[in-house]
């Protein structure tokens, strides 16, 4: 009943456009660990984690007593019109992983306007408006943003600062050169970035910008090595290249702190957001110093790393690097998929299951592989309905996302599994029917 009435509610005085998740949508109230209690009562084991935010858990005792130490001082906020200790070693110890060199870092206090600050920083640096994007991108809200986003379901405005060029390769699945091997995959996309340079830029690009792994697109995860290749071309033209780490930083990935390290290449910014603060408003980018300090004018985020997000984070990422949960994220990652891709080589509405880490997708097809997002939204409301919290995405709503915070345990992983695996049955007899 308390959810019904808060719907009731919401509908009335938030926009239509701001999706709720399932049938009966539901409010957390508390919450531990990787566990979530609904205002009605129920407990659910989450995997979608405040969209891969919570990125350690919930009611993690570390991080709360570094936001309740910094509530205890009395300053909440000072602007950055004053020093910020947590704010500077923040950034120093983002700067050295960064592996960027001569690395400076600027806080925002979400991915969109740390995307906005590469655009604004790229397209200054280059004395351009032209960026290149991959096909089935998501990278925020605003208009710069939603420019590069390549998906229709979030693409609100067309209206847009830059001139934008779309680029093959990011999702692989529904990709014309799906069937190719990997290194021919990759030949073909270098193939294609060179053509759309040539034939629709004027050379002088400012940047191209990826997510190593596209988040709301579906977990669409390329082969190791493409980005890396891709640099080679940029670099022949001057062009900087931007990594969207929004979804993939911080070791969800698993096997690299940063998802673009699959590629071998260091790129001349990345962004961030989600995970950082663990459910705090903190975001950023972190670039060559150059590129950097390359505006003329002052700017300024009045909240971007105020001292309570930056303790907040700084406690978050010594916890996350302490505890090592970048090792923990391949471990129960790869037991993850390859649990899931037995599940899936039964059941032939799976059509592929892909990620890397604690990022894992689940891609639903027809029986003549068309995209089936009725058995997407019925395998979240199937697992729902077992305790399970699932995400959903992709350029046709049919993928189902799985990312868990990283703190994960092998118990909860195979607890997971076992609700997946009996869900996708009941979603494939479902079909068959
Ligand atoms: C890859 C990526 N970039 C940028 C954003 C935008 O971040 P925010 O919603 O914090 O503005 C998102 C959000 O989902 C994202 O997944």
């Amino acid at each position: 009943m308390a959810h019904r009435e808060l719907l009731d509610r919401h509908r009335s005085v938030m926009p239509r456009w701001l999706a709720l998740y399932y049938e009966q949508p539901i409010e957390m109230a508390s919450a531990h660990g990787r566990r979530v209690t609904d205002r009605e009562g129920r407990t659910y084991l989450d995997f979608f984690a405040g969209i891969l935010t919570n990125a350690i858990g919930y009611d993690v005792a570390e991080i709360s007593e570094a936001v309740r130490s910094q509530l205890d001082t009395g300053v909440l906020h000072s602007s950055t019109l004053y020093l910020i200790t947590s704010q500077v070693e923040l950034a120093e110890k983002i700067a050295a992983l960064s592996g960027i060199p001569d690395a400076k870092v600027f806080f925002t206090n979400s991915g969109t306007e740390a995307n906005e600050t590469a655009l604004m920083l790229a397209t200054q640096y280059r004395r351009s408006e032209q960026v290149l994007a991959l096909r089935n991108s998501y990278h925020g809200r605003a208009f710069a943003t939603v420019a590069i986003t390549g998906n229709r379901g979030w693409s609100a405005s067309a209206l847009s600062p830059i001139k934008v060029s779309w680029v093959h390769g990011g999702y692989r699945y529904r990709s014309p050169f799906r069937d190719l091997s990997d290194p021919d995959y990759i030949k073909a996309c270098v193939a294609d970035l060179r053509e759309v340079i040539e034939t629709t830029t004027a050379g002088d690009v400012a940047c191209m910008i990826v997510e190593p792994i596209q988040g709301v697109g579906g977990f669409t995860t390329p082969p190791n090595g493409l980005f890396g290749e891709f640099k080679k071309v940029l670099d022949e033209y001057g062009i900087l290249l931007v990594s969207d780490e929004v979804q993939t930083g911080w070791g969800r990935t698993g096997e690299h702190f940063w998802g673009i390290q699959a590629h071998d290449v260091v790129p001349d910014a990345i962004t961030f957001a989600k995970g950082l603060g663990n459910g705090l408003a903190i975001g950023g980018v972190v670039a060559r110093g150059d590129l950097m300090d390359c505006l003329g004018a002052n700017s300024i985020s009045t909240f971007g790393g105020n001292p309570v997000a930056t303790t907040g984070a700084l406690a978050s990422l010594n916890y996350l690097l302490e505890h090592d949960l970048q090792a923990n994220a391949a471990k129960l990652g790869s037991h993850l998929l390859d649990g899931l891709r037995s599940v899936a080589a039964a059941h032939p509405v799976v059509g592929d299951v892909r990620g890397k880490g604690l990022m894992i997708a689940l891609e639903f097809v027809g029986p003549d592989g068309a995209p089936n997002p009725a058995a997407a939204a019925a395998l979240l409301e199937e697992t729902r309905e077992r305790g399970l919290l699932v995400g959903k995405g992709g350029l046709y709503g049919n993928v189902i996302r799985l990312a868990p915070p990283m703190t994960l345990t092998q118990a909860e992983a195979e607890e997971a599994l076992e609700i997946l695996t009996q869900s996708i049955e009941a979603v494939a007899k479902e079909v068959q029917r």
